[in-house]
């Protein structure tokens, strides 16, 4: 069962001091929240001492070799290692980003990591992203056609397909949501950059044939419109997107629409 991780204004103690390896020459600290629904002293960070030249650049690599030589019950998601998959989403010094893109080289003293903020933590670093998945799936994220199937493919010109660039290469980290004040506050009502960045996706495709649909699905007073030009979502989008800018040109379109 899914648990959430911090009580309102409750702060991590401090937690374990793992030891330092033995015989290492280059040593970093490592501070990383730690959450067991099943455990006591929650939330807690512990302390780990990583031997830089026994493991690779990335924050990803360390938190594997923490693992691997130190503590295995130390829980995070990965796969892919190299931005694809976007599983690794976790707050590293500060900042929504991917552990398996970030070098650790980076980041200046200690190595402070916690789960992506404001979301139910399952465990340790890993939140419960099914709320973030069921927005995707709302704002139906599918080819959407009433014209007979052709023969062959859907086709599209070039100039459209351009159209598509920034958006299509979301790899629904959610980094962009969850650092997103808006999406904190409302994020039971409010869609989030990362499920409206999809929402455009489909809107200016132009083989897409459920525009006036897709805006009456947007049209209220929270899944579109709590969006302030903040921006904290393009700050942070380790695939280097503009979910805000996304956001106004659906908003522009609501103006304009004639569907
Ligand atoms: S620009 Fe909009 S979606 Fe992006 S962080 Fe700000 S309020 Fe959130
Ligand atoms: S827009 Fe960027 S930050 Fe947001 S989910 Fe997609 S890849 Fe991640
Ligand atoms: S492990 Fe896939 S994006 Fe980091």
């Amino acid at each position: 069962m899914v648990q959430l991780a911090l009580p309102k204004n409750s702060r991590p103690v401090d937690g374990k001091a793992w030891p330092k390896p033995a015989g290492a020459n280059r040593l970093t600290e490592f501070r990383i929240y730690r959450y067991d629904p099943d455990g006591e002293s929650n939330p807690r960070i512990d302390t780990y001492w990583v031997d830089r030249d026994d493991c690779g650049p990335m924050v990803l690599d360390a938190i594997l070799w923490i693992k691997n030589k130190v503590d295995p019950t130390l829980t995070f998601r990965r796969s892919c290692r190299e931005g694809i998959c976007g599983s690794c989403a976790m707050n590293i010094d500060g900042t929504n980003t991917l552990a398996c893109t970030k070098a650790t080289d980076d980041i200046k003293g200690v190595v402070r990591i916690y789960p992506l903020p404001h979301m139910p933590v399952v465990k340790d670093l890993v939140p419960d992203l099914s709320g973030f998945y069921a927005q995707h799936a709302s704002i139906q994220p599918w080819l959407q056609t009433t014209s007979p199937e052709p023969e062959k493919e859907w086709r599209q010109s070039p100039d459209d397909r351009h159209k598509l660039d920034g958006l299509y290469e979301c790899i629904l980290c959610a980094c962009c949501s969850t650092s997103c004040p808006s999406y904190w506050w409302n994020g039971d009502r409010y869609l989030g950059p990362a499920a409206l960045l999809q929402a455009y996706r489909w809107l200016i495709d132009s083989r897409d044939e459920a525009t006036g649909e897709r805006l009456d699905n947007l049209e209220d007073p929270f899944r579109l419109y709590r969006c302030h030009t903040i921006m904290n979502c393009a700050k942070v989008c380790p695939k280097g997107l503009n979910p805000a800018k996304a956001i106004a040109e659906i908003k522009k379109m609501m103006v304009t629409r004639q569907f």
